[in-house]
């Protein structure tokens, strides 16, 4: 990881800094980049926009790291009144849901996790779509894993996410490159130390494109999650190689980021999900975007230097 993102991922710890980026007017220009609005109905209306362009949706409620059960139910109660919405007007044939189980208590109970969110895929599975589990920091990977088996006797569907930057994360895509499985693949967007992730980006990628062929040669169904002009040609070649058609896996990206190759890959034909998030609590998700790229952390200083 460079040192720019692992500064910005340790300064979004910095309740200073949270104080000045939640109280600048110019976050309201990087949020309306990234997130889609702040109620269930503003997920929604980005969700038919998206289905319209022929894209598909992953929806995500802002809302991690809730320190009790009473917060934690009142993320469930939005997931159930989303997916309800998202049936009621048509659009689980396009949208399904990410969510986090730190949003729904594994900080500090893992068996209300497994509950809530077992709660949230019983509801997804009367609306006939499905539920992805985002994967957090690197201590909450085995959990997350548990969790994830757990659901899966029930609803094999429920997708897993890898972090290339994570050492385990090869042996891990091999554990789930089963039938049925989805797993989404992706970088890995906190900071964790040398003993546990790879600290040079290009070590990131290879990680990226030796898990990547874990998941394309089993039977299930892989979810690369990237932008990288590099790594996407390079993903095309090995979808080749491994025989795969079409609809036998997918990309993803972000709400806001790349839009027109979003359009692009899609109108060749590729399943392209978008990852839509939505909900008032957008500082952690927005700090994570900012130290992805130092070009999003310009757009936002210039925004406040224009005040
Ligand atoms: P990288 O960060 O190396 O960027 C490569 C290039 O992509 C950049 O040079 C730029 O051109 C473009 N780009 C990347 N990020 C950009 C941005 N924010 N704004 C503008 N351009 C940008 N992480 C995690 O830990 N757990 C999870 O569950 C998920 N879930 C998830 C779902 C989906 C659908 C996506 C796309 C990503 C995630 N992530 C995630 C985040 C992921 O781990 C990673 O941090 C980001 O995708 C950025 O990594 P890239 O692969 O895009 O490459």
């Amino acid at each position: 990881m460079n040192p720019f993102r692992s500064l910005i991922l340790a300064a979004a710890g910095s309740d200073t800094v949270h104080r000045v980026v939640t109280a600048a007017p110019a976050t309201r220009g990087v949020v309306d980049r990234f997130i889609a609005g702040e109620t269930v109905g503003d997920a929604v209306a980005a969700t038919t926009a998206l289905a319209e362009d022929g894209l598909y949706v992953t929806l995500d409620y802002l809302g991690e790291r809730t320190g009790d059960a009473r917060q934690a139910e009142q993320v469930v109660q939005t997931y159930l009144g989303l997916l309800d919405r998202l049936h009621g007007e048509g659009l689980t044939v396009r949208a399904e849901v990410s969510l986090k189980l730190s949003a729904v208590g594994l900080r500090f109970d893992e068996k209300l996790a497994l509950d809530n969110a077992w709660r949230v895929c019983a509801a997804a599975e009367q609306c006939a779509t499905t539920v992805t589990l985002d994967m957090e920091e690197h201590d909450t990977v085995d959990a997350t894993l548990r969790v994830l088996a757990e659901l899966r006797h029930t609803w094999p569907w429920v997708g897993a996410v890898l972090q290339s930057y994570l050492k385990r994360t090869e042996a891990d895509a091999a554990a789930l490159a089963q039938a049925d499985s989805r797993v989404r693949l992706c970088k890995g967007a906190y900071a964790a130390s040398p003993d546990v992730a790879h600290k040079r980006d290009h070590d990131v990628d290879l990680s990226y494109v030796r898990a990547a062929n874990v998941l394309l040669a089993g039977d299930g169904y892989p979810m690369f999650a990237t932008h990288d002009p590099r790594l996407l040609p390079l993903l095309r070649e090995r979808v080749r190689f491994h025989g795969r058609k079409q609809g036998t896996y997918e990309y993803q990206m972000l709400y806001g980021v790349r839009p027109d190759e979003q359009r692009r890959l899609a109108a060749e034909g590729e399943t392209v999900r978008v990852y839509v998030p939505f909900g008032e609590n957008s500082y952690a998700y927005l700090m994570r975007r900012l130290a992805e790229r130092p070009a999003n952390l310009a757009f936002f200083l210039r925004s406040l230097a224009s005040r």
